[in-house]
């Protein structure tokens, strides 16, 4: 038996991933800079058996179908390459995320996997090679390798595309942000599919990706400058253009839901007022607002006028993909 465990911590990128230029190898079209969060994490466990006949994956303790399997199948067909052995496996992973939240992440969940299975096969992969493994799997789960800042350089081929931790003095520490989890009934058009969509078909998805470089950096000043005015203020333009380029695509269709808009008028509002926050969103309709810790406090009171309170969570700065 050849067994390793590993927990690895969900990311939110505040300038984002967007677009691949390769979709086998998930080479991505544009940098990406996210934090890594403590809130939402994955726990995951591999065993590689050379007497077992098929992989199989358990989820939160229930056995997954062929689908969910095939994903992990994918993944672990690459760990075999590398480690030159053909065992399949019994992937048993943990999500320790509220119920319900529509947040289950494929950046914790590849993120763990990946150093699992390092441990369990002796790759000797270091973080670099974590980071460029994870991504073989899920594009932003490279980034979920990092505590802190982090940054995904694209690169121009595997060797070469992968994420790094950005020098900050630990100003991470002083943040906070607030998941807003929104009620939706739309049908998810999942990170992958939206993607692709808004590359082969967006008019708007040129102008995406000829403004992110000013956007990253931009965003690079603002964290070496401990600027969270110029920090905040980039993370919402540039989340704000992401979500633009769905409504160009063919056919149309946005993440945003009512309730998204309420929170994103919330932000606006309490600025306004003096409380300084800013939000982002992803491949879904929760908002997360950005915010000091020093206001960490009043902007959760704020948001529960309007939300209840198991909708609203609390993430602070978290750690690297760790080994169990
Ligand atoms: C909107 O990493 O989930 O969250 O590489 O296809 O697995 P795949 O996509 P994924 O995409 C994340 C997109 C995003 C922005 C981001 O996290 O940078």
């Amino acid at each position: 038996m050849y067994k390793g465990s590993a927990r690895a911590y969900t990311n939110i990128a505040l300038i984002k991933y967007w677009g691949k230029k390769n979709e086998e190898l998930i080479l991505p079209m544009n940098n990406s800079l996210s934090l890594t969060l403590d809130a939402f994490y994955t726990e995951t466990s591999v065993c590689f058996d050379p007497e077992q006949k098929e992989d199989r994956f358990f989820l939160d303790g229930q056995l997954q179908d062929s689908k969910a399997t095939k994903k992990i199948s994918h993944f672990l067909d690459l760990v075999r390459q590398l480690a030159d052995k053909n065992w399949q496996a019994t992937v048993e992973s943990r999500n320790f995320v509220p119920t319900a939240a529509g947040l289950a992440s494929s950046a914790s969940g590849l993120a763990a996997l990946a150093a699992a299975s390092n441990e369990a096969l002796t790759l000797g992969l270091d973080e670099q090679g974590l980071s460029r493994l994870a991504r073989r799997g899920s594009g932003s789960a490279c980034r979920s390798i990092f505590p802190g800042f982090v940054e995904w350089e694209q690169g121009s081929d595997d060797e070469t595309s992968f994420a790094k931790q950005i020098p900050s003095a630990n100003w991470e520490q002083d943040l906070a942000m607030l998941f807003v989890l929104i009620n939706d009934q739309q049908k998810d058009v999942s990170s992958r599919d939206g993607m692709r969509r808004t590359v082969a078909t967006s008019s708007f998805y040129p102008g995406w990706l000829e403004s992110v470089p000013e956007d990253l950096a931009q965003a690079k000043i603002a964290i070496a400058a401990q600027n969270f005015t110029r920090l905040g203020e980039v993370t919402e333009a540039n989340g704000l253009k992401m979500h633009a380029t769905t409504l160009a695509a063919t056919p149309p269709f946005t993440y945003w839901s009512p309730d998204s808009l309420v929170a994103m008028n919330l932000v606006r509002q309490l600025r306004k007022e003096g409380l300084e926050c800013y939000f982002t969103m992803d491949a879904g309709p929760n908002v997360k607002v950005l915010c000091q810790k020093k206001d960490e406090a009043a902007l959760k009171a704020a948001f529960s006028q309007h939300f209840a309170p198991e909708r609203l969570i609390l993430a602070h700065a978290g750690f690297g993909t760790q080994v169990l």
